[in-house]
């Protein structure tokens, strides 16, 4: 697409709309084209907007319990279904939700699990997808395996060896995905290993990020067309469902934190102020050796475990820093200098706790790829690359003929874009020759980047490390290793779930 042509017709149907001169005011107007009139009803606001308790204690997500008392099995019952939640003071925010919340579920690697889940959204199909684990494909609540609405099924697969990881599951039906994450639905998966090479005194703490907007009455608006093209972003990056909760820390205590970008499409460009991050892990788990930073971006769908040590009395505080990710249009969402979390680290010092160890473990290189396969991300506007909006009759209520593509393509789920073969190497390339970001996942497996080419200029990752979601940045080429040990249909897509929607998502066949 042509950035030029496309932000010009979106600057003549902001002017078109009749509150196009407000909407350029209190623009925080993500809500372009989904003004859909909440009444102010005299609730606790800033700007319209409803405001949320900042500073209480971090709570910890819900853990699923254990039905079964076999040893090494994991058994038990998830429901999605409505509930409410109440992020401000005096207003109920109907939302969706596995159990009534965000669940964590525990296990442990070689362990053999079986969820029994039933559907209670009313009139929508959903499916649970296992985000990034290595479960057979017909257990991977894929969009081709929905659950209707008031029905049940079992997932059941077992968690291999060297399986150990941060995971997170979450909805994957049809055209439903985007709207059923931002409602609510998602939860954490964490495989333990079967020795842990982390101290034990550094604890082990989820913290999922997810992304709220909130309508004056409480409610959650509709999607506008601004939020299908750039992905919706929210008002309130929360974490475990609070703004800005604190956690209190004696002076040199070192935590185990898990950060899970659980977020529709929110980039997440982070730093720890007054305290030192060490990271220790991504989305397939430990990486060979800790490594220290400065910031990090953690994108859509993306993990990272870090150890974070708080030697400095006072308030260490997790900021996002500016990230440009390409966006389109107006209503671009202040995304620095937010307070995600603070730590309140005391004077006293903390008793000595054993040192991280130099070697977390051994990651093997994939080896040489016998096959190299080439995706081309893009976007397209319909006919708005050759036309003017007006001719064409759309709305803005429409996604406007809004595509994102791979080589070319639409998602379809009855065509199989790729054919491939259980245990064979591959080398992926992703070219993003669109104008934004597309962080890019692959279900089933876990892969290794093996360097990013912008330009004409060749990095290569400072680490090994196993990931499912890779984010590419606007021109840029990624490619990455990857092998898939069990057959059956896989997706591939970009995690702004607007644009998997869109569009971008393939299907991969991999044959035994
Ligand atoms: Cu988080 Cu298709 O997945
Ligand atoms: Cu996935
Ligand atoms: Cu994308």
């Amino acid at each position: 697409m042509h950035r030029r042509t496309f932000l010009a017709s979106l600057a003549g149907l902001a002017i078109a709309g009749p509150t196009a001169a407000k909407m350029k005011h209190d623009m925080s107007g993500h809500d372009m084209g989904a003004m859909s009139g909440h009444g102010n009803r005299n609730m606790p606001q800033a700007g319209g907007k409803p405001i949320l308790p900042e500073g209480l204690p971090l709570r910890d997500l819900p853990r699923l319990e254990n039905q079964s008392d076999v040893a090494g099995t994991f058994k038990a019952k998830l429901t999605a279904g409505q509930s409410t939640v109440r992020f401000a003071d005096g207003l109920d925010t109907p939302v969706l939700a596995y159990n009534g919340a965000n669940p964590v579920i525990e296990a442990r690697e070689g362990d053999r699990i079986e969820i029994a889940f039933r559907n209670e959204i009313p009139n929508e199909p959903t499916t649970v997808h296992w985000h990034g684990m290595p479960v057979p494909a017909d257990q991977d609540g894929n969009p081709a395996d929905p659950v209707a609405s008031d029905r049940e099924r079992v997932y059941a697969f077992d968690l291999p060896e060297g399986s150990s990881a941060s995971y997170w599951f979450h909805p994957h039906p049809h055209g439903l995905t985007a709207k059923q994450v931002y409602r609510g639905l998602a939860g954490i998966f964490l495989v333990k290993p079967k020795e842990d090479p982390i101290p034990a005194e550094y604890g082990d703490t989820v913290l999922m990020f997810t992304d709220l907007r909130l309508a004056a009455d409480g409610t959650m608006p509709d999607s506008s067309m601004m939020d299908l093209m750039n992905g919706r972003v929210g008002d309130y990056v929360l974490v475990n469902g609070q703004k800005n909760p604190v956690m209190t820390m004696a002076r040199g205590e070192k935590r185990r934190l898990r950060l899970f970008n659980a977020t529709n499409a929110r980039f997440l460009r982070l730093k720890f102020e007054n305290a030192s991050m060490t990271v220790i892990g991504t989305d397939g788990g430990l990486i060979e050796v800790p490594v220290a930073a400065e910031e990090l971006l953690l994108t859509p769908a993306e993990r990272v475990e870090l150890i974070v040590s708080f030697d400095q009395p006072g308030a260490a505080k997790l900021i996002t820093l500016d990230y440009e990710r390409g966006w389109m249009g107006p209503g671009k969402p202040d995304e620095a200098a937010m307070t995600l979390l603070t730590a309140n680290v005391s004077t006293e010092t903390a008793p000595r706790v054993s040192p991280l160890p130099a070697k977390l473990r051994s990651i093997a290189p994939l080896g040489e790829p016998t096959i190299t396969r080439r995706f081309v991300l893009t976007e397209s506007m319909g006919g708005m690359n050759h036309g003017n909006m007006a001719h064409n009759g759309m709305s803005m209520s429409s996604d406007m003929g809004m595509k994102f593509l791979i080589n070319g393509a639409s998602f379809d789920m009855e065509r199989v874009d790729e054919v491939s073969k259980v245990g064979q190497v591959e080398l992926w390339e992703i070219a993003n020759q669109a104008d934004m970001d597309h962080p890019f996942h692959v279900h089933g497996t876990q892969f290794q980047v093996v360097e990013h080419e912008k330009d004409g200029m060749v990095t290569k990752p400072a680490y090994r490390a196993w990931k499912d979601t890779v984010n590419v940045t606007a021109g840029e080429t990624v490619r990455f290793l990857l092998r898939q040990d069990l057959p059956g249909l896989r997706m591939y897509h970009c995690h702004i779930l607007e644009h998997e929607e869109l569009g971008m998502m393939g299907v991969l066949d991999v044959r035994a």
